[in-house]
C-alpha cells in the first residue's frame, strides 16, 4: 500500500441527489473501469439513484492519486420486485488506480451494513467465472456460487450466480 494512502480518508455514501455532474462522473467511471461491459449511461444512472441504490466510496481529501470528493468505488443495486428482501448487485467496481488497497472490501462491507439496516436478507450477483479477483472478494464476504448461466448476457458471455445471506 503506498505511504500516502489512508483508508480513514475514504467514506462510504448512498447517493440521493440526481445532478448532471454526478451522472457524468459515474458514466465516465463506468466506461474507464468496465470498458466493453460498461452498461449504464446518463439515461440509466438517475434511475438507479432514484429507484435502485447507488453506494459509493468517496475520497475525503486530496492526495497524489485523486481529488477530494471524487468517487473511487461504485456499487449499483436493484431490489427484486417480487422478493423485496433480495437485492441484485448490477455493477461493482473500484477505480483502477485504487485497486488492491482494500477499498473493494470496505465498499462491500459497508454496503452489507446499509442493506441489513434496510431489512435486506439476500444479495445476488453474477460474475464472469474467469474474474478470480472479484470472486475472491465475494467469497471473502461469504458469497457462494449457486448456479451457472451459459450465454446469459449474449453468445459466449457466461456468468456464475453468487448469493450471500446477510
Ligand atoms: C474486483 C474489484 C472490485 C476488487 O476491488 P479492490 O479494491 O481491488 O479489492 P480489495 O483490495 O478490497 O481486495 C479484495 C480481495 O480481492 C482479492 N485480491 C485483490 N487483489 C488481489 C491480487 N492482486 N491477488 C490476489 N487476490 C487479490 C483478495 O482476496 C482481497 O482480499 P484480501 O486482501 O483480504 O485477501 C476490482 O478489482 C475491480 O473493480 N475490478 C474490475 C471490475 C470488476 O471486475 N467488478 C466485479 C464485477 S462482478
Amino acid at each position: 500500500m503506498p505511504a500516502e494512502f489512508d483508508m480513514e480518508n475514504i467514506s462510504i455514501r448512498v447517493l440521493n441527489d440526481i445532478n448532471p455532474d454526478i451522472t457524468l462522473e459515474l458514466k465516465k467511471l463506468e466506461i474507464s473501469n468496465l470498458g466493453r461491459i460498461a452498461s449504464i449511461n446518463e439515461w440509466v444512472i438517475p434511475v438507479f439513484i432514484k429507484y435502485g441504490k447507488v453506494i459509493v466510496a468517496v475520497k475525503n481529501s486530496s492526495s497524489g492519486l485523486e481529488e477530494k470528493g471524487k468517487i473511487i468505488g461504485v456499487n449499483e443495486l436493484l431490489r427484486k420486485w417480487d422478493e423485496p428482501e433480495t437485492v441484485f448487485i448490477h455493477s461493482f467496481y473500484v477505480k483502477k488506480s485504487f485497486r488492491e488497497k482494500g477499498i473493494g472490501s470496505l465498499l462491500l462491507k459497508e454496503s452489507i451494513k446499509i442493506l441489513k439496516e434496510e431489512k435486506v436478507r439476500k444479495i445476488e450477483l453474477t460474475v464472469d467465472p474467469k474474474n478470480l479477483l472479484a470472486i475472491r472478494l465475494y467469497e471473502k464476504f461469504n458469497f457462494k456460487k449457486t448456479d451457472y448461466f451459459e450465454d446469459l448476457y449474449g453468445h459466449g458471455i457466461h456468468r456464475d450466480l453468487m448469493i450471500c445471506r446477510i
